[in-house]
């Protein structure tokens, strides 16, 4: 890892405890509790609504619980903002988030490890290791504006890496990919875990692709946790074969 910053907390997992969060009255999300630890795939899935993009928020600060903490190792973070989160260890990719469209793919990752690090010779190195990770070499010069959205999806993955975090939230980046792009990016995601030893939180909707790469499945449904587990044990779960069509 290059540069690592004194803010870094460097920490084995993320906690969420007792995680609630209430809008005008109504609670989105309710009593919350999920651990990830470093080296962990946690598949994050629910209907639409079900609170996952609202949990990512509060986890990244871009959000605030009504009640809850956050962890990260035994440092409580909730009420962090995003920019100190990040510096400490915590990225994310946003469901309908864009790269800078007038900025080549390069500069979108190079301009997000600026953002945390001061030294450019260190963002620089740091931005030629992310787009050797996700394969980004053909299209480093290219647009992000006229990139395919499968390729832009991996530069959004790529600013994420930027931040050298220890965490991970990605939030619906395989949507709206065909098949060729969803085996790229599960191919992708594979390396990033091999190569990186992230603590990941994936959202996704693609039932088999979730399946595969979670080690463990947290789902959600109006708020609350109704089954977390292994992916064999969520398969053929009764909530969730009921709230989620299409699990068995
Ligand atoms: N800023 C907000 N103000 C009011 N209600 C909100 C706000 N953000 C989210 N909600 C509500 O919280 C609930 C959970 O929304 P959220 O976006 O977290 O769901 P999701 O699981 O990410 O859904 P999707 O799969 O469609 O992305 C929804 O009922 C939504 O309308
Ligand atoms: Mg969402």
């Amino acid at each position: 890892m290059i540069g690592t910053r004194s803010s870094h907390l460097d920490a084995d997992a993320l906690k969420v405890r007792g995680l609630c969060r209430a809008f005008e009255g109504i609670l989105a999300l309710s009593s919350i509790d999920l651990t990830v630890r470093r080296g962990e795939l946690v598949g994050l899935m629910g209907p639409n609504g079900a609170g996952k993009s609202t949990l990512v928020n509060l986890i990244t600060g871009f959000d605030a619980p009504t009640e809850g903490r956050i962890l990260l190792g035994s440092v409580d973070v909730t009420g962090w903002s995003p920019r100190r989160l990040a510096s400490a260890g915590m990225s994310r990719t946003f469901q309908h988030g864009h790269s800078f469209p007038m900025l080549s793919a390069r500069e979108n990752v190079e301009v997000a490890a600026l953002g945390v690090r001061i030294n450019p010779t260190a963002a620089r190195t740091q931005t030629d290791e992310i787009i050797e990770l996700l394969d980004l070499g053909d299209w480093e010069d290219t647009l992000a504006g006229t990139l395919s959205h499968g390729l832009e999806r991996l530069v959004g993955v790529g600013r994420a890496l930027a931040t050298q975090p220890s965490f991970l939230l990605l939030d619906e980046p395989a949507a709206g990919l065909n098949e060729v792009e969803g085996e790229l990016f599960a191919s992708v995601l594979e390396r990033i875990r091999a190569e990186r030893n992230l603590g990941i939180i994936l959202i996704d909707h693609n039932v088999p692709l979730m399946m595969r790469c979670s080690d463990r499945v947290h789902v959600l449904s109006q708020g609350t946790t109704i089954a977390e587990g292994t992916p064999d044990g969520i398969r053929t779960h009764p909530v969730v074969v009921e709230a989620y069509l299409g699990v068995t």
